[in-house]
């Protein structure tokens, strides 16, 4: 697909694109609603990407033709304004005015862009299309920025521009996403180690579930849950914790009375959750499969229950995976309120775990589910085209 995006872009603005970029969607292994609390992540780059072609424009205009809508935006860099009928430009928008504001002297550019990461599923789509901008314009202009500052201007745009007020997980594994690695990723200092997942040695599957159940980021309970979060840690701030990482379930117990039932129980998500990454992390250096999928499992019930992000349709994965002999774990992944799910499956019974969830959603009548088999897949990546990569 990337080839024969040149031609179309050519089509539409008349000349040649001068640079590609693209960037990953993602799923996250483990490691829910930590990262905005300074804790950790390990979430992997999938191989469903973002295209972002571009070329320059002598004037201050930008052009972007969306290939998988079939539209045309066009707005100026002098006055760069949310946008209430289009919510994609937003994404590209917020790159521009945060570069902007960060005094960068940009100017007007022609874009293409295309993607097959499902939108508003959970799989980041927002992030690599925000990724592929950056690194694109990076690229083009000569911006001379380091890749972290690049998420950390991406996750801005999103804060600051977009309204959602996410963490640095998604923009960060995008770029720093490898091929069969997972990134285990401290959210505090952005210290990061690319963990290897063996699945092969297991014959396991990553099983994308797409729960048909679409969430509005922007507008759904996550502020709520982050407000509550940073409340619950404001109280046990008084016992000599400075973050989360430093909170002990104890600690968090001999407090319990201090603060209100849904406080506590978000607490108890975060704490629990960081410690279920570390110990994710060593059982997939020992290609513990078991242990990990255990561990997913639980994470999915502290997110039910104590963060109370789930929905009926995501719970309906995890009951059936642990019906499942041979699915090894299974959790909703990303924001929750809908959204997908990720599941460890053994290869050779696919199959037989989709039936089931196909079934278990039309008897409980939801949605039907969509599944994509994912593979972990490389992290952002720009050039400028040849001569004949331009046709
Ligand atoms: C969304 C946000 C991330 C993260 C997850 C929850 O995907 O964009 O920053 O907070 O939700 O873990």
């Amino acid at each position: 697909m990337e080839k024969s995006l040149g031609p179309v872009f050519e089509e539409i603005h008349n000349s040649p694109p001068d640079v590609a970029s693209s960037a990953p969607g993602r799923i996250n292994i483990i490691g829910e609603h930590t990262d905005y609390n300074q804790g950790y992540v390990l979430p992997a780059a999938i191989n469903m990407r973002n295209y972002f072609f571009l070329s320059k424009r002598a004037d201050e205009k930008v052009c972007i033709w969306t290939e998988n809508l079939k539209k045309r935006e066009l707005f100026s860099l002098k006055k760069i304004y949310f946008s209430k009928q289009n919510k994609w430009i937003n994404y590209v928008k917020g790159i521009f005015w945060t570069l902007q504001e960060a005094g960068f002297e940009l100017r007007g550019i022609n874009g293409l862009i295309w993607g097959n990461i499902p939108l508003e599923a959970g799989l980041s789509s927002s992030a690599a299309l925000e990724v592929s901008i950056i690194l694109g314009l990076n690229t083009l202009f000569k911006l001379g920025l380091a890749p972290q500052r690049m998420a950390e201007i991406a996750r801005k745009a999103e804060n600051d521009f977009v309204g959602v007020e996410c963490g640095i997980m998604d923009q960060f594994v995008s770029f720093f996403g490898k091929e069969k690695k997972a990134v285990f990723l401290d959210c505090e200092t952005l210290e990061y180690e690319l963990v290897p997942v063996h699945l092969e040695r297991e014959d396991l599957q990553i099983l994308v579930f797409e729960s048909g159940v679409h969430r509005e980021l922007a507008s759904s309970e996550y502020n709520k849950r982050r407000n509550e979060s940073f409340q619950a840690l404001e109280l046990l701030k008084k016992y000599g914790t400075k973050s989360y990482k430093q909170v002990t379930l104890g600690l968090l117990e001999e407090r319990k009375n201090e603060m209100d039932e849904a406080l506590y129980k978000r607490a108890r998500h975060v704490v629990s959750e960081n410690e279920r990454v570390k110990q994710a992390v060593e059982a997939m250096r020992k290609d513990d499969f078991l242990l990990l999928g255990e561990l997913i499992f639980r994470s999915h019930k502290s997110l039910r229950d104590d963060y109370e992000v789930s929905c009926p349709e995501l719970d309906l994965l995890y009951e059936s995976g642990r019906e499942f002999p041979d699915c090894f774990g299974a959790r909703l992944t990303g924001a929750g309120f809908g959204g997908s799910g990720i599941a460890l499956v053994k290869q050779e019974r696919l199959a037989a775990f989709r039936n089931k969830l196909l079934e278990e959603a039309s008897k409980r009548k939801f949605p039907r589910p969509e599944f994509y088999e994912v593979e972990i897949g490389e992290g952002a990546k720009a050039y400028f085209l040849d001569k004949e990569e331009k046709r």
